[in-house]
Parts: C-alpha cells; structure tokens; sequence
C-alpha cells in the first residue's frame, strides 16, 4: 500500500503512522503543517497546507498514493467559533481539494470526521444514518467536508470515519490536560452534563486499518462508519477515571454544568455514536474506554507518550 496520511503531525496521525508502520508492505507518506516530532517517523514527509490546491496537487501527484486518510483539520472548536473563514477554508475547502486530488489519482479516501456533526439532542447513540446538525462551526465546517467527499468521490472508493472524545500520545487531550492541571491545584471544576464516548487514538487507528483490509477482502468500495471506544461517559466521569489511574488522590473534582464554562462554541449534550454498522463489518466492538485508558496511563506514567 502507497499510503498518504494529511494531518501526520497530529495526535491521530502519530496513532495512524504507528498502526501502518506494522505493515512492513505500506509505504506511509506524511503530510501537514510542521513535521512530527515525536513518534514513527513517515518513510518521506512533505510540508503542505491542504488548502494550497496548486502545491497539494504538485505534491500528491509526487507521491501518487493509492490510499489517502485525511486527517488534517483546524481542531481547536473554540478557534474555529472565533475564526469561521479559517474552519471552513482548513476543514471544508482543504477536504474538497483533497476529495478532487483523491478522485484524480483514483486513490482510496479515508476522511476522518466527528460527532459534533450532530446536535446532542437525541437520548440514544446516533447511527451513521441520523441527521447531521451541527451547534457549532468546527461541526459545520467537518459536515460540509463530509458533503464535499460524498459529492465529489460519488461512484469511487471512500469512507467518513466519525469518532469522538479521542486521546493518546503526541497530541493536546483532555487527558493531559486534567492530569497536568491536577499537579497545581487542589480542585478542578468538570463539566458533568455532556455525555459522549472516550475514544483512545491506538485502538482507533488499528480500527481504520482493519476497515481497509476487510473492505478490500470484501470489495465494500465506500461507506459512513462510526468507530469509538466502547461504552459512554460524561467528561466529569472521565476526569474522575484519569485522576483514580494516574493515582492523584489529592484533588477534588467539582462537577459543573456546560452553561457555567461560558466557552465560544456551544458543545452537543449527548454525542454518544452507535458503532454496530463497524462491529457488524469487524465481527467486534472496540474494547470499552475504561480498559484504554488504563493503557494510555501506563505508558505516561512510564513516560513513554511522546
Ligand atoms: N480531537 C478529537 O477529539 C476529535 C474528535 C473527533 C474527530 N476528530 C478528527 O480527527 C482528526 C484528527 O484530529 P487530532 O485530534 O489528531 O487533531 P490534531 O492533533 O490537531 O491534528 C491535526 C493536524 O492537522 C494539521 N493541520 C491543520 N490545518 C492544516 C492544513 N490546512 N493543512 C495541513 N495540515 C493541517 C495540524 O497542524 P497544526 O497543529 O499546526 O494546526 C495538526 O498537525 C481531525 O480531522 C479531527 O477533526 C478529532
């Protein structure tokens, strides 16, 4: 496999470069915005910002992959609700060049999208296919680059990955992010009424490659598919997990609802995201989020996450 993966500096490009790099058959170009600097390194890397139509296409057309995974996106959802010219240009414009680029070249596309694509109003998981309504605009920005891949790939070979929640080494997380603000302080406030599933980038990324593999075995040639972690929490709950694993004993959490954070962008209540279309293809779900983040833990308490 000539694979390319946009995005290669990111948290789940350092996850998806680790999981392919087993295939000693797969050759793995990488493409974002600064090289990584930590993790497997690509066999070649190229410095390219997706929305550059000219310079991406110079640099595909170099590569010539025949499976692109375009991971690549402005993830900050507050930035996005700050800057929406950026959202939609990084996040929609950036995924249709890559889409016209893919169908070119006839490669397999990979685009990994989100559950704030929907609006967090329903009481259950949502199936790939419920409605899209996004609250935000990162969720906007990521639906319209789903619409231009379905649009623009239509009788060629593509799959929209949603997932959600994701954490795991060489990326910024919620994890980290409770566990370094635990060191200074003797409480933290966590929000309790958003509800979604934790989803760990190594099992994500082994996830994605056994979807490929099965899809080339079975000539499926494009679909949605939701893959997390199983099993669903509230971010309170997941703080509270983080703390209890890396044994921080001594910081109280205080659970809080969203209205009290008073962030730019509004975030869905509940974007739990049922996973049965990929258990039904795979023969079996993701383990639950608990059992991964246990196995993350580990490998930060022994210093090895980046
Ligand atoms: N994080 C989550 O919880 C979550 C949940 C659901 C779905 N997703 C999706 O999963 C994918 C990977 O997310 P992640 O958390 O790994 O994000 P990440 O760590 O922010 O990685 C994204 C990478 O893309 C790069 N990038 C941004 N704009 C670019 C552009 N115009 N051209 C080329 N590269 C560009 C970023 O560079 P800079 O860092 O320099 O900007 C970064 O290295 C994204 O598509 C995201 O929408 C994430």
């Amino acid at each position: 496999m000539k694979l390319l993966i946009t995005g290669s500096s990111g948290m789940l490009g350092y996850a998806l470069r680790d999981a392919f790099s087993k295939d000693a058959s797969c050759n793995i170009a990488g493409m974002d915005l600064t090289p990584t600097k930590c993790g497997k390194k690509p066999s070649s890397f190229v410095k390219c910002d997706v929305t550059n139509y000219d310079k991406l296409t110079a640099a595909v057309k170099k590569i010539k992959p025949d499976t692109i995974i375009h991971a690549a996106a402005f993830t900050d959802v507050d930035g996005c609700e700050l800057d929406p010219d950026k959202a939609e240009t990084a996040n929609g414009l950036g995924t249709r060049h890559i889409a016209e680029i893919a169908r070119e070249c006839n490669a397999t596309l990979v685009y990994i999208s989100t559950d704030f694509v929907f609006d967090g109003r329903k009481r259950v998981p949502y199936a790939e296919d419920d409605t899209p309504n996004p609250i935000n605009v990162y969720g906007r920005s990521k639906l319209d680059g789903e619409r231009f891949i379905k649009e623009i790939m239509k009788e060629k070979s593509y799959f929209i990955i949603r997932t959600s929640w994701i954490f795991g080494p060489g990326g910024k997380n919620f994890v980290d992010t409770i566990i370094k603000n635990a060191q200074n302080a003797k409480n933290l406030k966590v929000v309790s009424d958003q509800f979604g599933s934790p989803t760990y980038t190594l099992d994500l990324a082994s996830a994605v490659k056994r979807l490929l593999e099965i899809a080339a075995q079975r000539r499926i040639s494009r679909g949605v598919y939701h893959i997390t972690n199983n099993d669903d929490c509230s971010w309170y709950k997941l703080a509270q997990k983080t703390l209890e694993y890396y044994r921080i004993y001594d910081v109280e959490l205080i659970p809080i609802v969203s209205d009290e954070l008073d962030r730019p962008a509004e975030r869905p209540r509940m974007s739990v995201l049922d996973n049965n279309r990929y258990i039904k293809l795979s023969g079996k779900p993701l383990r639950n989020w608990n059992r991964a983040l246990e196995d993350y833990i580990l490998l930060k308490r022994r210093g090895k996450d980046v």
